[in-house]
Protein backbone atom coordinates (compact mmCIF):
# COMPACT_ATOMS: atom_id res chain seq x y z
CA UNK A 1 0.00 0.00 0.00
CA UNK A 2 1.10 3.54 -0.97
CA UNK A 3 1.96 6.04 1.98
CA UNK A 4 -0.89 8.83 2.66
CA UNK A 5 0.64 12.38 1.82
CA UNK A 6 -0.82 15.28 3.23
CA UNK A 7 0.44 18.37 4.13
CA UNK A 8 2.89 17.10 6.83
CA UNK A 9 4.15 13.84 4.41
CA UNK A 10 3.79 15.75 0.72
CA UNK A 11 4.55 13.70 -2.22
CA UNK A 12 7.47 14.44 -4.20
CA UNK A 13 5.70 14.54 -7.60
CA UNK A 14 7.25 14.98 -11.37
CA UNK A 15 6.20 18.40 -13.56
CA UNK A 16 5.49 16.50 -16.24
CA UNK A 17 4.41 19.48 -18.68
CA UNK A 18 4.99 23.23 -18.70
CA UNK A 19 3.73 25.63 -21.46
CA UNK A 20 3.35 29.26 -21.72
CA UNK A 21 -0.59 30.40 -22.37
CA UNK A 22 0.05 33.88 -22.79
CA UNK A 23 1.93 34.81 -25.92
CA UNK A 24 5.72 36.71 -25.96
CA UNK A 25 4.04 39.87 -26.71
CA UNK A 26 2.00 39.76 -24.04
CA UNK A 27 2.79 42.21 -20.57
CA UNK A 28 1.77 38.84 -18.27
CA UNK A 29 3.58 35.44 -18.04
CA UNK A 30 0.91 32.93 -17.09
CA UNK A 31 1.86 29.17 -17.70
CA UNK A 32 -0.04 25.96 -17.93
CA UNK A 33 1.98 22.92 -15.55
CA UNK A 34 0.92 19.50 -15.43
CA UNK A 35 2.12 17.45 -11.91
CA UNK A 36 1.98 13.77 -12.40
CA UNK A 37 0.53 12.29 -9.03
CA UNK A 38 0.78 8.63 -10.79
CA UNK A 39 1.61 6.12 -8.01
CA UNK A 40 0.97 8.40 -4.72
CA UNK A 41 -2.16 7.20 -4.12
CA UNK A 42 -3.44 10.61 -4.39
CA UNK A 43 -6.80 11.88 -5.64
CA UNK A 44 -8.63 15.00 -6.17
CA UNK A 45 -12.12 16.28 -7.35
CA UNK A 46 -13.36 19.12 -8.97
CA UNK A 47 -12.42 22.96 -7.40
CA UNK A 48 -10.14 21.05 -5.47
CA UNK A 49 -6.68 22.83 -5.14
CA UNK A 50 -2.60 21.52 -5.08
CA UNK A 51 -0.53 22.81 -2.13
CA UNK A 52 3.41 23.28 -3.26
CA UNK A 53 6.09 23.30 -1.14
CA UNK A 54 8.45 25.62 -2.81
CA UNK A 55 12.44 26.07 -2.51
CA UNK A 56 14.02 30.03 -2.34
CA UNK A 57 15.56 30.99 -5.53
CA UNK A 58 19.41 30.08 -4.93
CA UNK A 59 20.63 33.43 -6.21
CA UNK A 60 18.50 35.22 -3.38
CA UNK A 61 19.66 32.17 -0.73
CA UNK A 62 23.60 33.32 -1.95
CA UNK A 63 22.89 37.38 -1.59
CA UNK A 64 21.34 37.03 1.72
CA UNK A 65 24.74 35.33 3.15
CA UNK A 66 26.85 37.65 1.04
CA UNK A 67 25.35 40.60 2.80
CA UNK A 68 25.50 38.98 6.60
CA UNK A 69 28.71 37.40 5.53
CA UNK A 70 28.13 34.24 6.88
CA UNK A 71 29.41 31.46 4.94
CA UNK A 72 25.84 29.09 4.98
CA UNK A 73 27.78 25.92 6.88
CA UNK A 74 26.71 28.30 10.53
CA UNK A 75 24.42 25.96 12.81
CA UNK A 76 21.07 26.96 13.31
CA UNK A 77 17.57 25.82 15.17
CA UNK A 78 14.50 26.81 13.67
CA UNK A 79 11.97 27.84 16.25
CA UNK A 80 10.01 25.22 17.76
CA UNK A 81 11.98 22.43 15.65
CA UNK A 82 14.47 20.17 17.72
CA UNK A 83 17.27 18.99 15.43
CA UNK A 84 20.03 21.93 14.30
CA UNK A 85 20.36 22.48 9.99
CA UNK A 86 22.59 24.59 8.16
CA UNK A 87 22.24 27.83 7.22
CA UNK A 88 21.99 27.73 3.71
CA UNK A 89 19.67 24.68 4.18
CA UNK A 90 17.27 27.04 6.46
CA UNK A 91 17.68 29.59 3.98
CA UNK A 92 16.91 27.91 0.89
CA UNK A 93 14.12 25.34 2.21
CA UNK A 94 12.34 26.62 5.71
CA UNK A 95 12.44 30.66 5.83
CA UNK A 96 11.01 33.30 3.70
CA UNK A 97 13.76 35.52 2.75
CA UNK A 98 10.69 38.04 2.29
CA UNK A 99 8.41 40.13 4.48
CA UNK A 100 10.40 41.24 7.11
CA UNK A 101 8.67 42.62 10.52
CA UNK A 102 9.32 45.97 12.41
CA UNK A 103 10.49 43.58 15.14
CA UNK A 104 12.95 43.13 13.23
CA UNK A 105 13.45 46.52 11.98
CA UNK A 106 13.52 47.40 16.05
CA UNK A 107 16.28 44.23 16.02
CA UNK A 108 18.46 46.06 14.05
CA UNK A 109 18.11 49.47 15.49
CA UNK A 110 19.05 48.30 19.16
CA UNK A 111 22.34 46.37 17.23
CA UNK A 112 23.05 48.95 14.66
CA UNK A 113 26.30 50.75 15.64
CA UNK A 114 26.83 53.56 13.10
CA UNK A 115 24.42 56.44 14.21
CA UNK A 116 23.24 57.90 11.01
CA UNK A 117 21.71 53.93 10.50
CA UNK A 118 20.48 54.11 13.87
CA UNK A 119 18.86 57.04 13.39
CA UNK A 120 16.73 55.89 10.44
CA UNK A 121 15.55 52.73 11.95
CA UNK A 122 14.54 54.99 14.92
CA UNK A 123 12.80 57.48 12.23
CA UNK A 124 11.22 54.31 10.30
CA UNK A 125 9.96 52.67 13.59
CA UNK A 126 8.47 55.89 14.96
CA UNK A 127 6.75 56.75 11.44
CA UNK A 128 3.25 57.33 12.66
CA UNK A 129 1.54 57.29 9.06
CA UNK A 130 0.54 53.71 9.07
CA UNK A 131 0.32 54.17 4.96
CA UNK A 132 3.85 55.01 4.95
CA UNK A 133 5.26 52.60 7.42
CA UNK A 134 3.60 49.78 5.72
CA UNK A 135 4.74 50.75 2.53
CA UNK A 136 8.22 51.00 3.32
CA UNK A 137 8.66 47.38 4.44
CA UNK A 138 6.71 46.21 1.86
CA UNK A 139 9.44 47.70 -0.39
CA UNK A 140 12.29 45.86 1.62
CA UNK A 141 13.36 42.29 1.28
CA UNK A 142 16.34 41.20 4.49
CA UNK A 143 18.24 41.40 2.17
CA UNK A 144 17.89 45.25 1.65
CA UNK A 145 17.69 46.08 5.03
CA UNK A 146 21.02 43.55 6.10
CA UNK A 147 22.77 45.54 3.09
CA UNK A 148 21.26 49.18 3.57
CA UNK A 149 22.02 48.67 7.65
CA UNK A 150 25.24 46.85 7.88
CA UNK A 151 26.59 47.62 11.33
CA UNK A 152 24.34 46.16 13.08
CA UNK A 153 26.00 42.78 13.35
CA UNK A 154 23.52 39.76 13.91
CA UNK A 155 24.27 36.46 14.36
CA UNK A 156 23.12 33.46 12.18
CA UNK A 157 20.40 31.93 15.08
CA UNK A 158 19.34 36.09 15.47
CA UNK A 159 18.42 35.76 12.15
CA UNK A 160 16.62 32.73 11.78
CA UNK A 161 14.76 33.61 14.72
CA UNK A 162 13.13 36.88 12.98
CA UNK A 163 12.45 35.09 9.60
CA UNK A 164 9.28 33.74 8.95
CA UNK A 165 8.75 30.12 7.93
CA UNK A 166 8.51 29.44 4.08
CA UNK A 167 4.93 28.37 3.27
CA UNK A 168 3.10 25.99 0.54
CA UNK A 169 0.80 28.05 -2.26
CA UNK A 170 -2.21 26.80 -2.83
CA UNK A 171 -3.26 26.73 -6.84
CA UNK A 172 -6.93 25.94 -7.92
CA UNK A 173 -6.61 21.98 -9.64
CA UNK A 174 -7.53 23.44 -13.79
CA UNK A 175 -7.80 19.18 -14.46
CA UNK A 176 -10.42 17.10 -14.34
CA UNK A 177 -9.71 13.82 -12.63
CA UNK A 178 -12.65 12.03 -14.99
CA UNK A 179 -9.72 12.73 -17.81
CA UNK A 180 -6.51 13.21 -15.58
CA UNK A 181 -7.17 10.42 -12.82
CA UNK A 182 -2.97 10.21 -12.74
CA UNK A 183 -2.28 13.88 -13.43
CA UNK A 184 -2.96 17.61 -12.08
CA UNK A 185 -2.69 20.75 -14.03
CA UNK A 186 -2.55 24.33 -12.94
CA UNK A 187 -2.75 27.54 -14.13
CA UNK A 188 -0.22 30.11 -12.82
CA UNK A 189 0.88 33.58 -13.41
CA UNK A 190 4.11 34.45 -12.57
CA UNK A 191 4.86 36.91 -10.22
CA UNK A 192 7.42 39.29 -11.36
CA UNK A 193 7.76 42.77 -10.18
CA UNK A 194 10.03 45.89 -8.82
CA UNK A 195 10.37 47.72 -5.79
CA UNK A 196 12.85 49.42 -4.49
CA UNK A 197 14.79 49.75 -7.73
CA UNK A 198 15.53 46.02 -7.31
CA UNK A 199 13.55 43.55 -9.93
CA UNK A 200 11.88 41.08 -7.60
CA UNK A 201 9.88 37.66 -7.97
CA UNK A 202 7.42 35.36 -6.39
CA UNK A 203 8.96 32.29 -5.12
CA UNK A 204 6.30 29.64 -5.83
CA UNK A 205 5.37 30.65 -9.37
CA UNK A 206 9.11 31.19 -10.26
CA UNK A 207 9.99 28.23 -8.60
CA UNK A 208 7.58 26.42 -10.75
CA UNK A 209 8.07 28.56 -13.66
CA UNK A 210 11.84 28.41 -14.01
CA UNK A 211 14.01 26.33 -10.99
CA UNK A 212 12.18 22.69 -11.59
CA UNK A 213 13.65 20.30 -14.03
CA UNK A 214 10.96 18.48 -15.63
CA UNK A 215 10.07 14.57 -15.01
CA UNK A 216 12.76 14.91 -11.87
CA UNK A 217 10.65 14.09 -8.83
CA UNK A 218 11.35 17.00 -6.89
CA UNK A 219 8.37 19.09 -6.60
CA UNK A 220 6.54 18.62 -2.64
CA UNK A 221 2.74 18.36 -3.17
CA UNK A 222 -0.48 17.72 -1.38
CA UNK A 223 -4.29 17.62 -2.11
CA UNK A 224 -5.97 20.30 -0.22
CA UNK A 225 -9.63 20.08 -0.27
CA UNK A 226 -12.20 22.66 -0.49
CA UNK A 227 -15.99 23.37 -0.51
CA UNK A 228 -15.87 24.52 -4.19
CA UNK A 229 -17.51 22.23 -6.24
CA UNK A 230 -19.76 21.44 -9.36
CA UNK A 231 -23.33 20.53 -7.97
CA UNK A 232 -24.58 17.14 -7.38
CA UNK A 233 -26.80 17.26 -9.89
CA UNK A 234 -25.50 17.30 -13.70
CA UNK A 235 -28.43 18.73 -15.25
CA UNK A 236 -28.15 21.57 -12.94
CA UNK A 237 -26.90 24.94 -14.54
CA UNK A 238 -23.91 26.35 -13.83
CA UNK A 239 -22.41 30.32 -14.43
CA UNK A 240 -18.90 30.97 -14.03
CA UNK A 241 -17.05 34.44 -13.93
CA UNK A 242 -13.26 33.44 -14.14
CA UNK A 243 -11.05 36.26 -15.30
CA UNK A 244 -7.12 35.61 -15.30
CA UNK A 245 -6.15 32.42 -13.40
CA UNK A 246 -9.69 32.75 -12.17
CA UNK A 247 -9.80 30.39 -15.16
CA UNK A 248 -8.43 27.44 -13.56
CA UNK A 249 -11.33 25.63 -11.55
CA UNK A 250 -13.92 26.21 -14.75
CA UNK A 251 -11.37 24.25 -16.68
CA UNK A 252 -11.59 21.60 -14.90
CA UNK A 253 -15.59 21.81 -14.37
CA UNK A 254 -15.82 22.29 -18.36
CA UNK A 255 -13.71 19.40 -18.82
CA UNK A 256 -15.16 16.95 -16.39
CA UNK A 257 -18.98 17.86 -17.28
CA UNK A 258 -17.44 17.18 -21.17
CA UNK A 259 -16.00 13.86 -20.01
CA UNK A 260 -18.75 12.18 -18.44
CA UNK A 261 -21.50 13.59 -21.01
CA UNK A 262 -23.29 15.85 -17.87
CA UNK A 263 -26.14 17.88 -19.42
CA UNK A 264 -26.23 20.88 -17.60
CA UNK A 265 -25.61 23.82 -19.30
CA UNK A 266 -22.07 25.71 -18.88
CA UNK A 267 -21.97 29.79 -18.83
CA UNK A 268 -18.80 31.33 -18.80
CA UNK A 269 -17.25 34.90 -18.36
CA UNK A 270 -13.88 35.11 -18.58
CA UNK A 271 -11.40 38.75 -18.85
CA UNK A 272 -8.23 39.24 -19.28
CA UNK A 273 -6.03 42.32 -21.00
CA UNK A 274 -5.76 41.65 -24.83
CA UNK A 275 -7.93 38.40 -26.58
CA UNK A 276 -4.79 38.33 -29.13
CA UNK A 277 -2.01 37.45 -26.45
CA UNK A 278 -4.04 36.75 -23.11
CA UNK A 279 -6.98 34.66 -23.99
CA UNK A 280 -6.17 31.66 -22.00
CA UNK A 281 -6.99 28.19 -23.42
CA UNK A 282 -8.71 29.54 -26.21
CA UNK A 283 -8.51 26.89 -28.59
CA UNK A 284 -9.98 24.71 -26.02
CA UNK A 285 -12.86 26.86 -24.99
CA UNK A 286 -13.48 27.00 -29.11
CA UNK A 287 -14.10 23.08 -29.16
CA UNK A 288 -16.49 23.40 -26.13
CA UNK A 289 -18.55 25.69 -27.62
CA UNK A 290 -18.85 23.47 -30.84
CA UNK A 291 -19.64 20.35 -28.73
CA UNK A 292 -22.16 22.26 -27.49
CA UNK A 293 -20.51 21.55 -23.78
CA UNK A 294 -20.21 25.25 -23.17
CA UNK A 295 -23.13 26.30 -23.41
CA UNK A 296 -22.07 30.70 -23.74
CA UNK A 297 -18.84 32.25 -23.25
CA UNK A 298 -18.23 35.97 -22.86
CA UNK A 299 -15.74 37.33 -23.04
CA UNK A 300 -13.90 40.81 -21.73
CA UNK A 301 -10.74 42.26 -22.87
CA UNK A 302 -9.90 45.21 -20.71
CA UNK A 303 -7.27 46.52 -22.66
CA UNK A 304 -8.49 46.44 -25.94
CA UNK A 305 -10.30 49.73 -26.19
CA UNK A 306 -9.46 53.01 -24.69
CA UNK A 307 -11.94 52.27 -22.23
CA UNK A 308 -11.75 49.14 -19.69
CA UNK A 309 -14.24 46.51 -20.22
CA UNK A 310 -14.61 43.92 -17.23
CA UNK A 311 -16.45 40.38 -16.78
CA UNK A 312 -18.82 42.63 -14.46
CA UNK A 313 -19.91 44.60 -17.29
CA UNK A 314 -20.67 41.48 -19.59
CA UNK A 315 -23.03 40.50 -16.41
CA UNK A 316 -24.58 43.42 -16.75
CA UNK A 317 -25.19 43.53 -20.23
CA UNK A 318 -26.66 40.15 -19.73
CA UNK A 319 -28.17 40.71 -16.92
CA UNK A 320 -31.77 39.32 -18.24
CA UNK A 321 -30.43 35.94 -19.34
CA UNK A 322 -28.24 35.61 -16.29
CA UNK A 323 -31.01 36.23 -13.87
CA UNK A 324 -33.95 33.53 -15.85
CA UNK A 325 -30.63 30.61 -15.54
CA UNK A 326 -30.25 31.65 -11.60
CA UNK A 327 -34.64 31.95 -11.53
CA UNK A 328 -34.20 28.13 -13.10
CA UNK A 329 -31.22 26.68 -10.45
CA UNK A 330 -28.11 27.64 -12.04
CA UNK A 331 -25.24 27.74 -9.41
CA UNK A 332 -22.91 30.71 -9.56
CA UNK A 333 -19.08 30.52 -9.27
CA UNK A 334 -16.40 33.33 -8.60
CA UNK A 335 -12.84 32.51 -8.89
CA UNK A 336 -9.27 34.78 -9.23
CA UNK A 337 -8.44 37.90 -7.57
CA UNK A 338 -10.29 39.00 -4.22
CA UNK A 339 -9.42 42.37 -3.83
CA UNK A 340 -10.93 44.06 -6.89
CA UNK A 341 -12.44 41.66 -9.30
CA UNK A 342 -14.60 39.01 -6.49
CA UNK A 343 -15.87 42.67 -5.09
CA UNK A 344 -16.79 44.13 -8.01
CA UNK A 345 -18.54 41.15 -9.22
CA UNK A 346 -20.35 40.61 -5.79
CA UNK A 347 -21.60 44.44 -6.34
CA UNK A 348 -22.81 43.56 -9.92
CA UNK A 349 -24.25 40.16 -8.87
CA UNK A 350 -26.63 42.15 -6.23
CA UNK A 351 -27.57 45.13 -9.01
CA UNK A 352 -29.07 42.16 -10.90
CA UNK A 353 -30.92 40.57 -8.57
CA UNK A 354 -32.05 43.67 -7.44
CA UNK A 355 -33.08 44.82 -10.92
CA UNK A 356 -34.16 41.86 -12.69
CA UNK A 357 -35.54 40.48 -9.32
CA UNK A 358 -37.65 43.39 -8.47
CA UNK A 359 -36.12 44.15 -5.16
CA UNK A 360 -34.70 46.34 -2.97
CA UNK A 361 -31.18 47.03 -2.49
CA UNK A 362 -31.92 45.54 1.46
CA UNK A 363 -34.02 42.69 0.07
CA UNK A 364 -31.44 41.71 -2.62
CA UNK A 365 -28.55 41.82 0.31
CA UNK A 366 -30.99 39.12 2.21
CA UNK A 367 -31.39 37.14 -1.30
CA UNK A 368 -28.22 36.78 -1.67
CA UNK A 369 -27.14 35.65 1.37
CA UNK A 370 -29.85 32.66 0.82
CA UNK A 371 -28.23 31.86 -2.50
CA UNK A 372 -24.66 31.43 -0.71
CA UNK A 373 -26.24 29.62 2.27
CA UNK A 374 -27.85 27.23 -0.01
CA UNK A 375 -24.65 26.39 -1.88
CA UNK A 376 -25.23 27.91 -5.12
CA UNK A 377 -23.00 31.02 -4.73
CA UNK A 378 -19.50 29.37 -4.36
CA UNK A 379 -16.49 31.46 -4.64
CA UNK A 380 -12.53 30.60 -4.60
CA UNK A 381 -10.99 34.00 -4.77
CA UNK A 382 -7.35 35.07 -3.40
C1 LIG B 1 -7.14 28.92 -2.75
C2 LIG B 1 -6.11 29.59 -3.63
C3 LIG B 1 -6.04 29.28 -4.96
C4 LIG B 1 -5.11 29.91 -5.78
N1 LIG B 1 -5.06 29.58 -7.09
C5 LIG B 1 -4.18 30.18 -7.90
C6 LIG B 1 -4.13 29.85 -9.28
O1 LIG B 1 -4.90 29.01 -9.77
N2 LIG B 1 -3.20 30.47 -10.04
C7 LIG B 1 -2.35 31.43 -9.54
O2 LIG B 1 -1.52 31.96 -10.29
N3 LIG B 1 -2.37 31.75 -8.23
C8 LIG B 1 -3.26 31.14 -7.41
N4 LIG B 1 -3.27 31.46 -6.08
C9 LIG B 1 -2.23 32.38 -5.56
C10 LIG B 1 -0.98 31.54 -5.19
O3 LIG B 1 -1.26 30.73 -4.06
C11 LIG B 1 0.24 32.39 -4.84
O4 LIG B 1 -0.13 33.33 -3.88
C12 LIG B 1 0.84 33.10 -6.05
O5 LIG B 1 1.30 32.18 -7.02
C13 LIG B 1 2.05 33.95 -5.61
O6 LIG B 1 2.96 33.10 -4.97
P1 LIG B 1 4.54 33.29 -5.16
O7 LIG B 1 5.19 32.40 -4.16
O8 LIG B 1 4.92 33.16 -6.59
O9 LIG B 1 4.74 34.80 -4.77
P2 LIG B 1 5.21 35.35 -3.33
O10 LIG B 1 6.63 35.08 -3.12
O11 LIG B 1 4.25 34.86 -2.31
O12 LIG B 1 5.02 36.86 -3.61
C14 LIG B 1 3.73 37.41 -3.66
C15 LIG B 1 3.83 38.66 -2.85
O13 LIG B 1 4.66 39.58 -3.57
C16 LIG B 1 4.21 40.87 -3.37
N5 LIG B 1 3.88 41.46 -4.66
C17 LIG B 1 3.39 40.84 -5.74
N6 LIG B 1 3.22 41.70 -6.75
C18 LIG B 1 3.64 42.89 -6.28
C19 LIG B 1 3.74 44.19 -6.84
N7 LIG B 1 3.37 44.42 -8.09
N8 LIG B 1 4.22 45.18 -6.06
C20 LIG B 1 4.62 44.96 -4.79
N9 LIG B 1 4.54 43.75 -4.21
C21 LIG B 1 4.06 42.75 -4.95
C22 LIG B 1 3.00 40.81 -2.47
O14 LIG B 1 3.44 41.00 -1.15
C23 LIG B 1 2.52 39.38 -2.65
O15 LIG B 1 1.84 38.90 -1.53
C24 LIG B 1 -4.22 30.86 -5.24
C25 LIG B 1 -4.28 31.17 -3.88
C26 LIG B 1 -5.21 30.56 -3.08
C27 LIG B 1 -5.25 30.92 -1.63
N1 LIG C 1 -2.51 36.44 -2.66
C1 LIG C 1 -1.42 36.47 -3.40
O1 LIG C 1 -0.33 36.29 -2.95
C2 LIG C 1 -1.54 36.70 -4.85
C3 LIG C 1 -0.49 36.39 -5.70
C4 LIG C 1 -0.64 36.57 -7.08
C5 LIG C 1 -1.80 37.11 -7.54
N2 LIG C 1 -2.79 37.45 -6.66
C6 LIG C 1 -4.00 38.06 -7.10
O2 LIG C 1 -4.50 37.26 -8.06
C7 LIG C 1 -4.94 38.09 -9.08
C8 LIG C 1 -4.95 37.23 -10.27
O3 LIG C 1 -4.03 37.66 -11.21
P1 LIG C 1 -4.30 37.17 -12.65
O4 LIG C 1 -3.00 37.22 -13.37
O5 LIG C 1 -5.00 35.91 -12.61
O6 LIG C 1 -5.30 38.21 -13.30
P2 LIG C 1 -5.87 39.63 -12.87
O7 LIG C 1 -4.80 40.54 -12.44
O8 LIG C 1 -7.03 39.41 -11.98
O9 LIG C 1 -6.37 40.16 -14.31
C9 LIG C 1 -7.33 39.47 -15.09
C10 LIG C 1 -8.28 40.46 -15.74
O10 LIG C 1 -9.08 41.05 -14.73
C11 LIG C 1 -9.10 42.46 -14.98
N3 LIG C 1 -9.45 43.21 -13.78
C12 LIG C 1 -8.72 44.12 -13.07
N4 LIG C 1 -9.46 44.67 -12.11
C13 LIG C 1 -10.69 44.12 -12.21
C14 LIG C 1 -11.90 44.33 -11.51
N5 LIG C 1 -12.00 45.20 -10.51
N6 LIG C 1 -12.97 43.60 -11.89
C15 LIG C 1 -12.90 42.71 -12.89
N7 LIG C 1 -11.80 42.49 -13.61
C16 LIG C 1 -10.70 43.19 -13.27
C17 LIG C 1 -7.72 42.75 -15.51
O11 LIG C 1 -7.75 43.99 -16.21
P3 LIG C 1 -6.62 45.13 -16.14
O12 LIG C 1 -5.35 44.46 -15.69
O13 LIG C 1 -6.53 45.66 -17.52
O14 LIG C 1 -7.13 46.15 -15.16
C18 LIG C 1 -7.55 41.58 -16.47
O15 LIG C 1 -8.22 41.85 -17.67
C19 LIG C 1 -4.01 39.32 -9.05
O16 LIG C 1 -4.69 40.48 -9.45
C20 LIG C 1 -3.69 39.43 -7.59
O17 LIG C 1 -4.52 40.36 -6.91
C21 LIG C 1 -2.68 37.24 -5.35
Amino acid sequence: MSAVYDKNNPFHAKLVERRRLSSAGSLKDTQHFSVSIEGSGLSYTCGYSLGVFPTNNLNAVAALLKATGFSGTESVTIPKDVAAITLKEALTHRLSLNHPTYKFVQFLHDCATDEAQKANLASRIAETDPEKKKSWIEQHEYVDLLIEFSSAKISAQELVEHQRKLMPRLYSISSAPSKYPNEIHLTIAVVRYETNGRKREGVCSTYLAERIELNTPEVPVFVAHSHFGLPADDAVPIIMVGPGTGIAPFRSFVMDRATRGAKGRNWLFFGEQRKDHDFLYADEWADYLKSGVLTRLDLAFSRDQAEKIYVQDRMRENAAELWKWISEGAYFYVCGDAKRMAKDVDAALHQIVSEQGKMSPEEAVEWVKHFKKEGRYQRDVY
